[in-house]
């Protein structure tokens, strides 16, 4: 897609962080924007902000949770622009971090509920809308570098994004008849609200094995905010994708190193000699990451408990 002129354009998460970003980047394109969100107030704030541009913008709160929510906005995306969206963006994500030996079936069906199946229910809901309009499109999804990786300590996060990369790879494949394109964004870190994520956890999965708490999550946050990229920078990195019609965007210098990395990884663990180099490479990274003064900007959150198990689950080892 490279014409974004007079296009409606609906996009998850569209209240705060890489989503914000997004539907500043593609209004400024001259789109039509709808942004959706389940936080009130990261709505309202975005919405100051694109009132004062007078941008063509208008805000759905909403649970993509919630399959008969998501309807409804489907159906309020036609009443308000007449037609179903021409953009989707997938966006909306929390994560929350602790061992994967500690994770409760909260703590999965939370993060994998929004973060999977947030996306399934965007899929489901708007593709057929999309085909029946006949005008083609396209739908971008914002995975992580997580679903690369298998970290034991975000594992609902990183199984969640895994199952998004299979996802839009599958559909990518299967909308090309329509005149669809697919995405899929795996950024490794951003500037965004995503440490604020247990706020909007719902009181029926509560329940996490992990150590989330407000220094935990200001620490979270900190790191983020060192690391992490603009997000108005990431989303003009995923416009120039959709123009291109990449399926996967990899917003590093190298992405041909990243993904021969990660494939590495794959063929390694698949024999025993592999097996033993992958552990020695794993051994290092861990070493250079612990020497004095070593690039581990995680230490400090580290430090402040985070990452780690619920302090009442005292089976869990805590020498990583
Ligand atoms: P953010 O927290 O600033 O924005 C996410 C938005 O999604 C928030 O406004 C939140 O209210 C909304 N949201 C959460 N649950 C929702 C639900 N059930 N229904 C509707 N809206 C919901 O975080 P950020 O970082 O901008 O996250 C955007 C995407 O980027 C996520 O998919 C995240 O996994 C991904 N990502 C983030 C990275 C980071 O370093 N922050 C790195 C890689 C990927």
């Amino acid at each position: 897609m490279k014409d974004f002129a007079g296009k409606v354009a609906f996009i998850t998460g569209g209240g705060s962080g890489a989503g914000l970003g997004q539907a500043k980047v593609f209004s400024e394109a001259g789109c039509k924007v709808v942004i959706a969100d389940i936080r009130q107030d990261h709505l309202d704030e975005a919405m100051a902000w694109f009132r004062e541009k007078k941008a063509d913008v208008h805000a759905i709160r909403m649970d993509l949770t919630n399959r008969e929510e998501y309807a409804a906005a489907a159906d309020e995306v036609e009443k308000v622009y007449g037609e179903p969206p021409q953009l989707l963006i997938n966006t909306a994500g929390v994560n929350a971090f602790g061992p994967a030996e500690a994770s409760t079936f909260e703590d999965f069906d939370w993060v994998i509920g929004v973060d999977l199946f947030g996306v399934i229910n965007g899929l489901v809901t708007f593709v057929p809308r999309m085909i029946k309009a006949g005008k083609g499109g396209y739908i971008a999804t914002v995975a992580s570098m997580s679903g690369f990786m298998a970290s034991p300590t975000c594992t609902p996060y990183s199984v969640a994004k895994a199952g998004v990369v299979s996802l839009m790879e599958c559909y990518y494949q299967a909308l090309k008849p329509y005149g669809i394109g697919v995405s899929c964004l795996c950024p490794g870190g951003i500037k965004s609200n995503i440490a604020e994520s247990a706020l909007t956890r719902p009181e029926h999965l509560a329940n996490t094995g992990y150590n989330t708490n407000e220094k935990t999550m200001a620490a979270e946050r900190n790191i983020y905010h060192t690391v992490g990229l603009d997000p108005v920078d990431l989303a003009k990195i995923l416009k120039k994708g959709i123009e291109e019609e990449q399926l996967y965007i990899l917003p590093v210098d190298n992405p041909e190193e990243m993904m021969r990395n990660t494939l590495e990884r794959f063929i390694n663990y698949a024999t025993p000699e592999g097996t033993r180099k992958q552990e020695e490479l794993a051994a290092q990274r861990r070493e250079g990451m612990n020497q004095p003064g070593g690039a581990n900007p995680f230490a400090e959150a580290h430090e402040a408990g985070w990452g780690k198990a619920r302090p009442d689950i005292t089976w869990v080892k805590d020498d990583r």
